[in-house]
């Protein structure tokens, strides 16, 4: 079980909060972004893959208005290294208004489009929820412009097991064989440590959008 060889978090901080890719022209560190719906889970999840409280949450959906940028200090196979994890507003709160959720969705795109060192889209889903054409729309996107992304099941803990079972055998049949759901629970850790093997193994591989 290829999990159980470990990802080991020495230290995450802040960096900034950025409304546009600022890195052109550096060496950059491989990036894995968090994206998702408003109030799904996104910084608790950043949170606690990094045992740290490092990333703010809220109940009320749209705490996170910027990019917000980590880097990651990390052990893995042996090998110090480090990663920068990106935490992004939530799309599709439906009481903000129209024009601010466009400009949301541009600022996403504009990022993710310019930023050559994403090697990861973590895309963080309400195990509750169903897709709906907002979520069929993200999914095209990521597909036509090549973006390798895994959907994260996530808030585990509110469902039962046999419920979540299902739900991950149904959203597989839309992600592909090949790229099944994780599950993951901020409040009580599980899967968490299959995630981070994830994210460790998605650091180390190269970037195929160039
Ligand atoms: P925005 O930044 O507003 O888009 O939200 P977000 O996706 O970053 O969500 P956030 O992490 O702020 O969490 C939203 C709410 O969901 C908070 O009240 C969290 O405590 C709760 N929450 C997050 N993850 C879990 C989980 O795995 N289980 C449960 N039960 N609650 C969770
Ligand atoms: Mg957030």
């Amino acid at each position: 079980m290829v999990y159980k060889i470990g990802m080991r978090i020495v230290d995450a901080r802040f960096l900034k909060s950025v409304d546009r890719y600022e890195g052109k022209g550096r060496e950059p560190l491989p990036e894995i972004c968090f994206i998702g719906r408003s109030n799904v889970g996104k910084s608790s999840m950043i949170n606690t893959l990094v045992a740290r409280k490092v990333a703010r949450t809220s109940s009320i959906p749209g705490a996170t208005r910027l990019i917000n940028l980590y880097q990651v200090d990390y052990e893995f196979e042996g090998l110090k290294k480090s990663l920068i994890v990106s935490d992004f507003p939530g799309f599709g709160y439906a009481r903000v208004p129209k024009e601010m959720r466009e400009g949301w969705q541009q600022m996403i795109e504009a990022y993710i489009e310019d930023n050559r060192a994403i090697t990861q889209i973590i895309w963080v889903f309400d195990v509750r929820r169903e897709m709906d054409p907002l979520d069929e729309m993200l999914l095209e996107w990521l597909s036509a412009n090549g973006i390798g992304f895994r959907l994260v099941l996530t808030k585990i803990d509110r469902e039962t097991r046999s419920a979540v079972a299902q739900k991950k055998i149904r959203f597989q049949s839309v992600t592909g064989e090949g790229n099944p759901p994780l599950l993951f629970s901020a409040k009580d850790g599980q899967g968490k440590h299959e995630l981070l093997s994830h994210i460790a193994r998605s650091a180390k591989s190269t970037f195929s959008r160039d």
